[in-house]
């Protein structure tokens, strides 16, 4: 497994490896099954997998939040190698963003709803750092997990609309037996709260399926879900019935659509979906 901190080093790689099929799976390290689910799918459908870690600074609006992300750099290389992964990209956020850095990316539209106005910049700095890391690694399979779904659809727009020659392949959210969605957020949660999130994540599984039975208007759906997730609206950012392409609400409920909701659970923000195709 080759681990390269800068990016002349996965240049080196690429050009050991050219015409092989490479498969990219981007993380911000701290690794769960949910990440590791992703790594096996781009193991089976590739030649070479490359995986990133890489906590960018630029996506987080609030600094605290970035300072105390979870890193766990000997933890996820022992993952990493046990997967058989090839290429390994740490870079220092010096190496990411060079000094003057000034060129963004931003897509528009999908990002105006559901976390966009709770997270200013938060996904310019995403559709930023993931083209950077496209142009670096030059994957031809880009593995993205459907846990964040407005992001994969962003990340879908982005390498359309800049004529990316990358396939992004979306994959199911892995979860823990009790429900709760994976995350490297859920550490933070105390033993009552990691109840209290398994609740949520209960209650918007059962939103989804009322939605789908299509007898409940929205705001019922919205009532019963606080009620049955034990949450006051200020815990609650968004639950939102979406269009699953523009990410706009559907007024009337109709499949296809996305129920996606962000909440907090005390000083923890988790987001969650169900995709009814
Ligand atoms: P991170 O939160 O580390 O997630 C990396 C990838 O793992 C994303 O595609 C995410 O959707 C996926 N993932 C996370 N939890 C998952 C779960 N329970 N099941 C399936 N997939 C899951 O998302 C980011 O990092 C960053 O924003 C990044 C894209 C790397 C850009 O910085």
């Amino acid at each position: 497994m080759k681990i390269a901190r800068k990016i002349s080093e996965v240049r080196q790689f690429l050009a050991r490896n050219g015409g092989k099929s490479l498969g990219f799976v981007p993380t911000m390290g701290d690794l769960h099954e949910g990440h590791l689910s992703l790594v096996r799918r781009s193991k089976k459908e590739n030649d070479l997998t490359a995986v990133s870690i890489f906590v960018n600074p630029s996506q987080f609006n609030q600094k605290k939040d970035f300072q105390i992300y979870h890193r766990d750099e000997k933890r996820d290389l022992s993952l990493l190698k046990k997967h058989n992964v090839d290429l390994v990209f740490m870079p220092e956020p010096s190496e990411i963003y060079p000094k003057g850095f000034q060129t963004w990316v931003q897509v528009d539209d999908l990002t105006l709803g559901l976390c966009g106005p709770h997270r200013p910049g938060h996904f310019k700095g995403v559709a930023t750092v993931v083209a950077m890391l496209f142009n670096i690694v030059q994957p031809s399979k880009a593995y993205l997990g459907m846990k964040d779904f407005q992001q994969l659809k962003v990340i879908e727009r982005l390498v359309h609309d800049l004529h990316m020659p990358i396939t992004i392949v979306p994959c199911p959210t892995a979860r823990e037996a009790d429900g709760l969605a994976m995350s490297s957020r859920n550490r933070r949660l105390s033993p009552s709260e990691h109840i209290r999130a398994v609740q949520f994540a209960r209650a918007l599984r059962d939103a989804g399926e009322n939605s789908k039975a299509g007898k409940m208007s929205v705001p019922k759906i919205y009532r019963r879900f606080l009620e049955d997730a034990s949450l006051n609206k200020k815990d609650v950012d968004y639950l939102e019935i979406a269009d699953p392409e523009t990410l706009l609400p559907l007024k009337k409920i109709k499949k296809p659509f996305v129920i996606a909701a962000a909440v907090w659970i005390g000083k923890t923000r988790l987001i969650d979906n169900h995709l009814y195709a």
